[in-house]
């Protein structure tokens, strides 16, 4: 039996807590009430309107330069059967990855059902969903109607038959849910259109690792916070994982270099990183086998405001590490059950992922204290360093719909 240690990862370097907000957002240099010059070069540029809507209605006119490469990157990427994946080098780090989604997914349906009647049906936006890694979350989530989205048509149409293979396997004893599936690009077009129903609402919208590709330009950014509010019913929620941009230029700064990393992911920037602009923040990441494309780095206090323009309310905004220590007490068994750990040491004959050595000294460490303090463990979860440190460097965020009403001279406004 593994022991979980829920302190591994603050032994990492890499993850050294409020220090790094502080470097990023010295980084930054944003007055969220004054846009600097860049910000407000873009804002004329794209013609903004503080009324909501306004800069995206000219959406059709602007042309996402980078979103064909993801799109082509994720449509040639392999898929990988099981026995690969199995030997990856961040096999681990994905399963690890995986859990936090489906903490996140659990937490926020739960919330959703609280306030919904018994027996009203309740419906999804997976946008940006990939091959569909998160489908079974959903059934699990016994969720009425999904709707599943993404630029790359290859991975739409896998998700379609991942969908179509689980319903046949599972029908009887899982709760059945109707699917429709389109690809599209999310920071360019207007998802409503696209819907079997356009005047459907929705509970809840999912964007995991991938909303900061939207962060290209301002309009693409407005676009895709408006897709993801505009169906939400108020009271419902916006979730998603992200790069967190405060820890990517923290590790920048250290590092003293346009690149960096370790042997399982690295990032090149190719833009001013002594003052990164607030949109089209251009990084090259590499992950290894899995991600290979340009990144944006989104710049969370203009995602606030964004979001807010749009009617959506920040509620919720952790580092992995952070709710990772949160979630555990309840997320225990299903880490186990997932493999989102390593167990250190290997089993008898068996290898670890990131070979021996330096990968696992703070895993050691745990335990030597551990046997000090007279609670010696024969075995713990942990990462290697260097998935923790790829781990690390992402965030988890939630947003609520809030209510719209109109004001005494026909202007509609947010309330809570
Ligand atoms: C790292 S994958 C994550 C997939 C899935 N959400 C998951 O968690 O397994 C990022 C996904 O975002 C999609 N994507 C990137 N840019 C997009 C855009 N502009 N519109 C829609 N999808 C996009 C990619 O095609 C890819 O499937």
């Amino acid at each position: 039996m593994t022991d979980f240690v829920e302190n591994t990862f603050e032994r990492t370097p890499q993850s050294s807590g409020e220090d790094a907000q502080d470097v990023g957002a010295v980084a930054h240099e944003v007055d969220e009430e004054k846009p600097r010059d860049s910000q407000k070069r873009k804002r004329d540029e794209s013609e903004v309107n503080e009324d909501e809507g306004e800069s995206v209605t000219k959406y059709k006119k602007i042309d996402g330069e980078h979103t064909k490469v993801v799109a082509k990157h994720y449509n040639t990427l392999e898929e990988k059967g099981l026995v690969e994946r199995n030997k990856s080098r961040i096999f681990y780090l994905r399963n690890f990855n995986n859990w936090i989604k489906s903490m996140l997914v659990n937490e926020y349906i739960t919330k959703v059902k609280e306030s919904l009647q018994m027996g009203a049906p309740l419906r999804v936006l997976d946008m940006c969903c990939g091959k569909g890694g998160d489908l079974l979350k959903w059934q699990k989530g016994g969720i009425s109607h999904l709707i599943c989205t993404d630029i790359a048509e290859v991975s739409i149409e896998q998700c379609r038959t991942r969908y179509d293979t689980m319903l046949a396997r599972t029908k009887r004893f899982a709760p059945e849910f109707t699917a429709e599936f389109f690809a599209c690009d999310s920071t360019l077009d207007r998802l409503r259109e696209r819907y079997r129903d356009a005047s459907i609402d929705l509970n809840l919208v999912s964007c995991q690792f991938a909303f900061h590709y939207c962060f290209e330009s301002l309009p693409q950014a407005e676009c895709m916070i408006r897709n993801a509010s505009e169906c939400l019913k108020p009271g419902g929620y916006f979730i998603g994982t992200i790069p967190d941009a405060n820890e990517i230029m923290r590790r920048q700064k250290l590092s003293d270099s346009h690149t960096f990393g370790n042997d399982v992911y690295s990032i090149d920037f190719q833009c001013d990183t002594e003052k990164p602009p607030l949109f089209g923040a251009k990084y090259n990441f590499h992950l290894e086998g899995v991600v290979d494309c340009p990144e944006f780095l989104v710049h969370f206090p203009t995602l606030v405001k964004l979001a807010r323009k749009f009617g959506l309310e920040l509620t919720m905004r952790e580092r992995f590490g952070d709710f990772y220590q949160r979630m555990i007490p309840r997320g225990r068994g299903l880490i186990e059950k997932m493999q989102g750990l390593e167990t250190y040491p290997a089993a008898r004959d068996g290898n670890l992922s990131g070979g021996d050595g330096h990968e696992y000294a703070h895993a050691q460490e745990y335990m030597d204290r551990q046997a000090s303090h007279g609670r010696p463990a024969k075995r713990v979860g942990t990462l290697s360093k260097s998935e923790w440190e790829a781990a690390s460097l992402y965030l988890v965020f939630a947003f609520r719909k809030m209510k719209k009403v109109w004001d005494k001279d026909g202007k509609p406004k947010y309330i809570q």
